[in-house]
């Protein structure tokens, strides 16, 4: 069965390495980063945004990523990832998601509180995990949009008093990371990162992960980032996989013939990530 993402987070923690969290979008990209968990023996936690969400309906994916986590030897978790609105965080948590985002970041800290608090109350019922954001991660996933200057990061002191007033199980502190590839290297601010994990007892969420250098995101992890998250860079191999097939065929009418390859691409990139983390191994 698929597990809550907070034994997965708190044993890295404690471990100090990292959990690769992967956000899919197919049945192919699902069975891509599953199969890299499991020969490398790292914990997994799948991802689906709100938008995938609306796209395949949380059934069809808590189906399967709950057969995934039944025939696997590796621990696996199913996160909604980004999601502002509280209908579809009830639905997904009632249809198998054993992890949550409440990404009420855009608004007010008391606000943040009020939101994250709700979701909260009615996830620890289910023995779900709460993630929530506090500053504003910058860049664009789905439909969340947030322009270089509006990007914000947070105050470790406000994460400490988030953190103690929700009861939330995972923090994602905004901290110069950025959703999608970057323009050169992300501004990582780590005594930032040093000074929110120094006060703060829950795992740390990584959000931007797509792009970020090796170097950094061992820092990151080494300094107690605990969780990170990757889209954009397996969106882009898996379409950049299938666009090669049809270059070189453009009549290729077989769905497994570039299905195929787009699946090991992602793959390959989810193993190279779970090996940057320091979770080979850990599962
Ligand atoms: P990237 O698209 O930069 O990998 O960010 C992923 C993310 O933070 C999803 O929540
Ligand atoms: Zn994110
Ligand atoms: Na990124």
């Amino acid at each position: 069965p698929l597990v809550s993402s907070t034994p997965l987070l708190e044993a890295a923690r404690a471990g100090g390495y990292g959990v690769g969290a992967f956000n899919v979008h197919t049945l192919e990209m699902l069975q891509a980063v599953v199969e890299a968990a499991e020969e490398t023996k790292s914990p997994l936690i799948l991802q689906s945004t709100v938008g995938t969400v609306r796209h395949l309906g949380p059934d069809y994916l808590a189906a399967a990523a709950t057969a995934a986590a039944d025939r696997s030897s590796v621990p696996i978790a199913l996160h909604l990832d980004h999601c502002t609105d509280f209908t579809m965080i009830v639905q997904c948590i009632r249809a198998g998601y054993t992890s949550v985002m409440i990404d009420a970041s855009m608004h007010p800290f008391e606000d943040n509180v009020r939101q994250t608090q709700k979701v909260v109350e009615i996830a620890r019922a289910a023995g779900v995990n709460v993630e929530a954001e506090l500053g504003k991660v910058g860049g664009v996933e789905d439909d969340i949009v947030v322009a270089e200057h509006e990007a914000l990061m947070a105050d470790p002191d406000e994460c400490a008093a988030f953190v103690e007033r929700t009861g939330v199980h995972t923090l994602a502190p905004a901290i110069g990371t950025a959703h999608g590839i970057y323009k050169g290297e992300p501004r990582i601010d780590f005594d930032r990162i040093r000074r929110i994990a120094g006060t703060v007892s829950v795992p740390l969420v990584l959000h931007g992960g797509s792009g970020i250098p090796e170097e950094q995101v061992k820092q990151c992890i080494g300094l107690g980032m605990s969780k990170m998250n990757v889209a954009t860079e397996i969106r882009i191999v898996f379409s950049d996989a299938i666009k090669a097939v049809f270059a070189a065929n453009p009549g290729e009418n077989d769905p497994r013939a570039y299905m195929v390859p787009a699946k090991q691409a992602v793959k390959a990139a989810a193993a190279e990530k779970m090996r940057m983390l320091g979770a080979i191994g850990r599962a």
